[in-house]
């Protein structure tokens, strides 16, 4: 903690029972004259306990919404710094503040999750220090008792449950000079631990975009309805012109469900605002101290005729630099990129979130860990997620236990560790240090990193597995049922073993980092016992998995657990297991973001592609096709007959599926860090699927990384690539006829080559075609097996278990000796058929 300036400031709010019960929810404005004389400069320092909007002389200071933005309170506090020379006036000046609830003491956490209000304060406090320098000396001006309070025209607010503001009760003046503040009450200095307070390390949270409103519709039961054509989150600017008194409701949703709003999957939370106006001309209003998630908002009472113009969506989130950019052949695929651009944009709002709508929004560790990789790539996250690890870091060292949530906002729920979640702790600066190459992102949280895994290896049992307690698994499988997300395939804590090897051998890699050299033998050794115990108890020699879903072969494989021929052997299971679910989509939270990756590393690159190029449901791009503009937080969060999922946890802006981006950086477009910070890059774009064309762009912190490949009907391969200065790249050429792999400096590099004749044929079916060959082909498995059917009635036809994969269409023949008339000459005419449609 560090008290970085020497603070004369002390909180401040209200008097208690200052005001009538009617009006406690009110939020408070606070103002206080004083004069100053043209100093070089002015420099106003501002916080508070809840939101807070700072005035001087009537204008609004800064452009930062829902500031302070939100960290662990209670050992961290950021403070905005504005430069005001410019607001100040030689004489006479007033600085104001209109502080909301906001996280700090606003509604937080689900139904049951325990008390929901208050949680890190009760009481709307205020902090504002300005600083004025004279030539010769310097003054403040500070919170403290001069300052007086009323309550001002919001009349609550909640970032569940929306604003309520009556422009009616606006006082005019009221942050300039000579307003007339009799009436105003006093306030109190209150407790609050300066040493909290912070300079933020992290972006403030700004209006970044405006959407216009796509349509407006009427529902089937009368109700007006916009619709911003983009699941965005933020608020709607009103602009309304009506008699004072009369009320405008918003409404906000997602979704519609049978033409109306579909507000179940928020659950408690009402996401709605209320504007009364004040009357006697053109009024514009937009909430300041709520965000909701939505596309669709509902309008009530709007007085006169409503037409499009008159609302506007406000896209908020933290103010970071886009860094990665990604565009393929096929639109589906850059539709599926951009909803999960969009799903980061509305989860990145002052912390990393789960979803932005319901009554949770809150800093959930597993999400961000499975979508670290991909957020990094996306946007520069380093102040958001440093800031945010920091938190984890200090949450972590007073409870003794990495909380499912950072800001923890449940102070008496029962301490729970969990794979996946918890050991964000190590893997999330891991994937930093991926990103960034700054190897003070490991020194930083190196002491986080070690008490996690300390505390995991005291969970073990005593050959090495953790193998009790509770544990979230592949979460949100999409077999499990929609009330139990948790129930999915994979055993949970086959889950938390593979975690646990992965975690310990990135602690061993990181202390040798850092020079721990101890550490890192211990870690080293700590890393061969897990995975023997890994091992023991989950594999067969062959490779097999006893727990065979397709997340544990995906984290077995990418977590470097197996031996080569076990891996081998478990890519050809995944791979099966991937056929057999017809490419349809079987893994939760924990798996998808290591499938495409599990099937890429073991020769299974065409299984990738059919699994995300899938449109049936559930698959990557079954919501595109169901008109999705955000990443949804279960495959079916909306199912194919437009029905909103019955369970609780079907939000529809979660980015921990959209994982998958990751992937499609590095594999289909090709742009990789081969060394940690880009420092060496890889370029090695796997084509496959229908894609002819796909480029990647990544700001990477030596400028800009790119690379683009085009595969043209005659066969021509044309690949692009920029490095940038202070970098050198590898490039494995896609397609090339000679398998080139090259070494590249810095600029732009240029191939234009044929590839080999071929490339995208395949060789003609015959009798020695295996099963597992045939599967491939959706078209001629299905004639195949219904040509088989109609001779043998009822007996099914396997053709990607691993038994069946490598079996001959002569091997079958030569299996049925009594074979019916006709049969294999029925088998040819299938064969021949494919053949001359499509070689
Ligand atoms: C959140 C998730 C989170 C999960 C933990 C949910 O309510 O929305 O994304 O990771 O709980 O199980």
């Amino acid at each position: 903690m560090t008290a970085s300036l020497p603070w004369t400031a002390r909180f401040i709010a209200p008097l208690p029972h200052s005001d009538t019960t009617d009006r406690s929810e009110r939020a408070p404005l606070f103002r206080r004259d004083f004069t100053a004389s043209s100093p070089r400069r002015a420099v106003l320092h501002v916080t508070a306990l809840g939101f807070v909007e700072a005035y001087l002389n009537g204008h609004r200071v800064g452009d930062e919404v829902l500031a302070p933005g939100w960290t662990s309170y209670r050992h961290r506090l950021n403070y905005s710094t504005y430069d005001v020379t410019d607001l100040l006036k030689d004489g006479a000046n007033t600085l104001g503040a209109m502080v909301g609830e906001g996280w700090a003491r606003g509604r937080l956490g689900w139904e049951g999750a325990g008390p929901t209000k208050n949680i890190f304060a009760d009481r709307p406090g205020l902090f504002m220090q300005l600083e004025l320098d004279y030539a010769d000396h310097a003054e403040t001006v500070v919170t403290d008792t001069d300052f007086r309070t009323a309550p001002g025209p919001v009349l609550s607010d909640s970032i569940y449950d929306g604003e309520q503001y009556d422009a009616r009760l606006e006082l005019p003046g009221w942050s300039t000079p000579g307003f007339n503040a009799t009436g105003w009450a006093g306030v109190e200095v209150i407790d609050w631990d300066l040493e909290t307070l912070e300079a933020p390390t992290k972006e403030p949270v700004r209006r970044i975009e405006e959407i216009a409103v796509q349509r407006l519709i009427t529902s089937p039961s009368g109700k007006t309805v916009a619709d911003f054509g983009q699941n965005l989150v933020g608020w709607v600017r009103v602009n309304v012109e009506g008699d004072a008194g009369t009320t405008v409701t918003l409404r906000h949703a997602e979704v519609l469900e049978d033409g109306e709003l579909g507000t179940r999957p928020l659950r408690t939370a009402k996401a709605t605002d209320n504007y009364t106006l004040r009357g006697g001309g053109a009024e514009t209003w937009e909430p300041r101290f709520t965000f909701h998630g939505f596309r669709y908002v509902e309008i009530k009472g709007y007085p006169g005729q409503l037409t499009a113009d008159r609302l506007t969506a406000v896209v908020i989130h933290t103010d970071m630099t886009r860094t990665g950019w990604f565009e393929s052949s096929n639109p589906l695929l850059n539709q599926l990129h951009r909803n999960t651009l969009w799903s980061m944009k509305g989860n990145f709002v002052s912390l990393p979130t789960d979803c932005p709508q319901r009554d949770e929004r809150l800093g959930w560790t597993g999400d961000i860990n499975v979508f670290g990789p991909t957020a990094a790539y996306l946007y520069d996250v380093r102040g958001i997620l440093g800031s945010w690890l920091r938190d984890l870091a200090l949450e972590q060292s007073e409870k003794g236990y990495v909380p499912m949530v950072v800001p923890d906002f449940q102070t008496h729920a029962a301490p729970m560790t969990t794979a996946v979640w918890s050991d964000a702790a190590v893997l999330l600066p891991w994937t930093l240090y991926q990103a960034y190459g700054d190897e003070r992102i490991l020194a930083d949280a190196y002491n986080s990193m070690k008490d996690f895994t300390a505390q995991v290896e005291g969970l073990l049992n005593p050959v090495g597995l953790w193998d009790t307690g509770f544990q979230f698994g592949d979460w949100l499988d999409p077999d499990a049922p929609p009330e139990n997300p948790g129930k999915g395939k994979t055993e949970p804590h086959l889950v938390a073993a593979a975690y646990c090897c992965r975690v310990t051998q990135v602690m061993a890699q990181t202390a040798g980092i850092l020079g721990h050299q101890e550490d890192q033998t211990r870690y080293l050794k700590l890393a061969a016992r897990v995975k023997q115990a890994f091992l023991d108890e989950y594999v067969a020699p062959s490779g097999r998995l006893v727990n065979g879903s397709a997340t544990a072969y995906a984290l077995a494989i990418t977590f470097d657990i197996l031996t080569h021929a076990q891996e081998a052997r478990a890519g050809e299971a995944l791979a099966a297991l991937v056929a057999e679910a017809k490419y349809t989509i079987s893994t939760g939270f924990v798996g998808t973001p290591v499938l495409c990756d599990a099937l890429t590393r073991t020769g299974h690159l065409e299984d990738a592609y059919r699994l995300l190029l899938q449109t049936e449901c559930p698959s990557f791009l079954y919501p595109v096709t169901m008109d999705a503009t955000t990443i949804w937080e279960r495959w079916d969060s909306m199912r194919p007959d437009g029905t909103v999922n019955p369970g609780g946890m079907t939000s529809f802006n979660h980015y921990a599926l959209g994982a998958v981006a990751d992937w499609l950086h590095r594999t289909v477009a090709g742009l990789a860090p081969a060394e940690p910070g880009y420092k060496r890059i890889r370029f090695a774009p796997k084509p496959g699927g229908d894609l002819t064309s796909a480029a990647a762009r990544h700001l990477t912190p030596y400028g800009e990384a790119a690379i683009s490949w085009r595969i043209g009907d005659d066969g021509t391969v044309v690949v692009d690539v920029t490095v940038p200065e202070g970098t050198n790249a590898e490039v494995i050429l896609p397609l090339h006829p000679e398998d080139l792999v090259t070494e590249v400096g810095p600029g732009t590099h240029h191939w234009n080559y044929q590839a080999p004749e071929c490339f995208n044929e395949r060789p003609a079916y015959s009798l020695d075609t295996t099963f597992g060959v045939l599967a491939q082909d959706p078209e001629i498995w299905q004639t195949f097996t219904e040509t088989f059917a109609s001779y043998f009635p009822g007996i099914p036809l396997e053709g990607n278990s691993p038994e069946a994969k490598n079996l001959t269409i002569k091997d079958m023949l030569g299996m049925i000796p009594m074979r019916p008339e006709g049969f294999a000459e029925a088998i040819e005419k299938v064969l021949t058929a494919a053949n001359e449609v499509t070689t």
